[in-house]
């Protein structure tokens, strides 16, 4: 059966006193509710209807976003009158032949596998919670078994407002996802009312209903709480990232990545290790970044959207930021400490790149340096050049961005301007200090600055005596 997917997203999540709504707060750099339908993309669900209400103008602009996953039907609830009623709204969006899998936009880290076995234990014609036990079960709906000689059967969901003392001592909580035949599901959701202690249409209703049809409810229990885990305040979404971090961290390891401290390691986005790839403390990788083998990272590295090949070294302090354009760091090549990659830097084998270098859309052959204070942007680099610290390229007149061609083997010395366009002849050499407007002839020696004046004996002028 064909599986469509509800995600109640509608709430106000007053405890995050944000102006962001809730299900729009990152976990690993990735919406709340991105997550969910991530996940919900890994069950080839059919389709998914999301229920929005506060702060739905935020957040229906990104359900809605080219590319998204899904195909995603936004379903207003106005008010919210409760996780029945916001099922209620999805109704119309739904189909009768399939299976409808229920989930909320604030529960990030519910796995695939899991849902693929509640579905299953659902089979098309039976009511599947997914249920945990909490040692402090305090506020979720208690899993009610047994009587009416059904053995443990599960009986119904007892919220803890509506819950006696006796029913307060069950362990087993509904987690908030179930899976549900959708021909079902709609016929219980018009028998929901609200005549209990919160005056909410209650979803966990559907249990008893399901109970007085005769309709088999099954609970799917797992131990693995970080999967049901619900993020209500900004404590709760920082334990939550602490902990999907370190399990990130510890699967890496288990594949050879070297962590010093997976504790102080954060990965938003993917990372593509090869063998002996080693992580110092306190780096942060974002979007898609691939780690040839032997690479080693320092302290303190921000790095995304990057390829970095083998042998490769980042010292700490180290930025790195491909976004759409990329940067590749050529093999053996040297990078940092406090270096600065930017979109299209494309660095070839060997080159190293020193302390508070900036390189921008541009690519460096093997072998070539910029080891010092230096920015090279729009430049084309040939290999070996030696770029002398504190030199520019003066990429940009105001209006345009112009290209700096620097040839082989030239040596540009320290504290130059190259003004594009311009090209630096092959093997030339640039004096320092130098500001470079005209291209220069292979093997030439350039030098553009005043000549030096110096006064023999020259007086320094005196300090006035006091009158
Ligand atoms: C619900 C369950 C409870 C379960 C708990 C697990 C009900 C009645 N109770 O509790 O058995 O143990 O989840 O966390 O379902 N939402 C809407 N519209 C509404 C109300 C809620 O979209 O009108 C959304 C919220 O934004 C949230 C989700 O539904 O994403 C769950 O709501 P929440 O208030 O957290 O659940 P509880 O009622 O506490
Ligand atoms: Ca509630």
């Amino acid at each position: 059966m064909p599986v469509d997917v509800v995600v109640m997203a509608a709430g106000k999540g007053t405890r995050m006193k944000s102006r962001v709504p809730k299900v729009l707060q990152r976990l690993a750099g990735v919406p709340l509710v991105q997550h969910v339908l991530n996940t919900a993309a890994q069950l080839h669900a059919r389709s998914a209807v999301v229920i929005t209400g506060h702060g739905a103008d935020q957040v229906e602009p990104l359900l809605l976003a080219p590319g998204q996953v899904l195909a995603v039907q936004c379903v207003r609830q106005n008010p919210q009158l409760g996780t029945g009623h916001a099922v209620q709204q999805a109704v119309p969006a739904l189909g009768d032949d399939g299976i409808v899998v229920i989930l909320s936009g604030d529960v990030p880290l519910t796995q695939a596998d899991t849902l693929q076995a509640l579905i299953a234990q659902c089979g098309g014609d039976k009511l599947a919670l997914l249920t945990i036990d909490f040692a402090d079960p305090t506020g979720y709906g208690r899993i009610v078994r047994g009587g009416g000689g059904q053995g443990d059967a599960v009986q119904a969901i007892v919220e803890q407002k509506d819950a006696s003392e006796a029913q307060r001592q069950i362990k087993e909580v509904y987690s908030g996802i179930m899976a549900v035949p959708a021909k079902l599901l709609k016929a219980w959701l018009g028998r929901l009312d609200n005549q209990n202690a919160q005056g909410e249409y209650y979803l966990t209703d559907v249990v008893k209903f399901a109970v007085a049809d005769g309709v088999s409810v099954v609970a799917h229990k797992i131990t693995d709480a970080l999967q049901v885990a619900g993020i209500n305040s900004p404590v709760q979404l920082a334990e939550l990232e602490r902990a999907h971090q370190l399990r990130q961290a510890h699967h890496l390891m288990e594949q050879g990545l070297r962590l010093k401290d997976p504790a102080r390691f954060d990965l938003r986005g993917q990372i593509d290790c090869a063998q002996d790839v080693e992580i110092d403390v306190n780096c942060v990788f974002e979007g898609q970044v691939s780690l040839g083998e032997g690479v080693q990272i320092g302290a303190h590295c921000v790095i995304a959207n990057c390829r970095i090949e083998a042998g490769a070294v980042i010292h700490p302090f180290t930025h790195i930021d491909g976004e759409k354009l990329g940067v590749t760091v050529g093999e053996g090549a040297l990078i940092g400490p406090f270096a600065r990659l930017r979109p299209g830097a494309q660095l070839g084998a060997e080159v190293h790149i020193g302390n508070f270098v900036e390189v921008k859309n541009s690519t460096m052959a093997m072998g070539a340096k910029a080891n010092h204070l230096a920015y090279l942007g729009d430049a084309t680099v040939g290999e070996r050049v030696n770029y002398g610290a504190g030199s520019i390229t003066a990429n940009y007149d105001g209006a345009n961005k112009h290209r700096t061609v620097i040839e082989a083997d030239v040596h540009i010395g320290s504290n130059c301007v190259l003004v594009a366009p311009v090209t630096i002849g092959a093997g030339g050499t640039v004096g320092g200090g130098s500001t470079i407007t005209k291209s220069t002839e292979p093997g030439a020696l350039s030098v553009a600055r005043g000549k030096q004046v110096s006064i023999a004996n020259w007086a320094r002028p005196q300090k006035k005596p006091k009158a």
